[in-house]
């Protein structure tokens, strides 16, 4: 039988010269992207100090917040933070809701009577203060913007409430942010109303180191550390950025486990209904 040589043409691409190539130029591409992405990425690196990382229960897949990591963390907040940040999407009822700090409603009321708001109009059509119940929102520092930066030379403390969420790194920035604060570098001028922190981008800071050792009273013997109570405050932090997270783990473990079981029975309804057919 001859050979037409006018098959090697029709011959699928893959088995020429010149399309041989193409792979090769389409790795090249894929690994000059690649090198990209890895130097954007370190450029990004080299802009802050890395993070410091801590093992945090809660970041397991099946982890649960530590209750009195929360009820620690909700006093350094209320008796520390307060004083500047505003919590606008919490109720004091969220403190004693399953998976938060879960303090009894009692508990609750009497926390919640130690702030007032303003309420009314009443049968006079005159506006009053009144002690705040469960269902009321937690009280704000200022009374508005502009306040709150004139009492802050000028910067704007955020809003708490989804701040883990808000920030890149979550619980291991807030962490590395609040035990951050240390001596500017030589030669690192640090303008009045700053602080130099070694993890806030730009690391000048117009908040001033807001914990110190002893500020706040823990009752259960936990050391009174800027350490113990910025991880106590950041578990805080981050349970109310998604108070329903541990309800969320819990569904996805439900979720798995039914597939699994439903995987099983369509694998023998399958072999059963596919008998006949060997
Ligand atoms: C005396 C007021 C004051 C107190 C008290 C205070 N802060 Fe701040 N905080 C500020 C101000 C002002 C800023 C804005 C800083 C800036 O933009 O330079 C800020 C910013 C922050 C930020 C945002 C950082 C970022 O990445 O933008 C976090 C998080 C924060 N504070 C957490 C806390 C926590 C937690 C506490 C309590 C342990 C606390 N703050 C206590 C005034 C305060």
């Amino acid at each position: 039988m001859t050979i037409n040589m006018n098959e090697t043409e029709a011959r699928p691409c893959i088995f020429t010269r010149a399309c041989r190539v193409v792979p090769l130029i389409g790795a090249l591409a894929i690994a000059l992207l690649g090198a990209s992405f890895l130097s954007t990425s370190q450029a990004k690196a080299s802009e802050g100090t890395p993070l410091k990382h801590l093992n945090w229960g809660f970041e397991a897949p099946f982890g649960t917040f530590d209750r009195s990591a929360l009820r620690r963390g909700y006093k350094v907040y209320s008796e520390v933070c307060a004083a500047c940040h505003s919590m606008d999407l919490l109720r004091f009822r969220n403190l004693s809701q399953d998976g938060g700090p879960e303090f009894t409603e009692e508990e609750v009321e009497i926390i919640a009577v130690e702030h007032t708001i303003e309420d009314g109009p009443d049968e006079y059509g005159d506006m009053y203060d009144r002690p705040r119940v469960a269902a009321d929102a937690f009280p704000a520092p200022f009374a508005n913007t502009n306040a709150a930066r004139a009492s802050n030379g000028g910067s704007l403390p955020p809003d708490l409430s989804i701040i883990a969420k808000a920030r890149g790194g979550a619980e291991n920035y807030l962490y590395s942010l609040l035990t951050g604060y240390e001596e500017a570098p030589e030669g690192v001028e640090v303008p009045r109303g700053m602080n130099y922190n070694a993890y806030f981008p730009g690391h000048m800071i117009a908040m001033a180191p807001p914990l110190v050792e002893e500020i706040v009273d823990y009752e259960d013997g936990t050391p009174m550390t800027v350490d113990q109570y910025s991880k106590d405050v950041v578990t805080f932090l981050t349970w109310a950025s998604e108070p329903t997270r541990e309800a969320r783990h819990r569904l996805g473990f439900q979720v798995i486990i039914f597939l699994l079981v439903f995987a099983g029975l369509m694998y023998f309804t399958m072999r059963k209904v596919w008998a006949d057919q060997h």
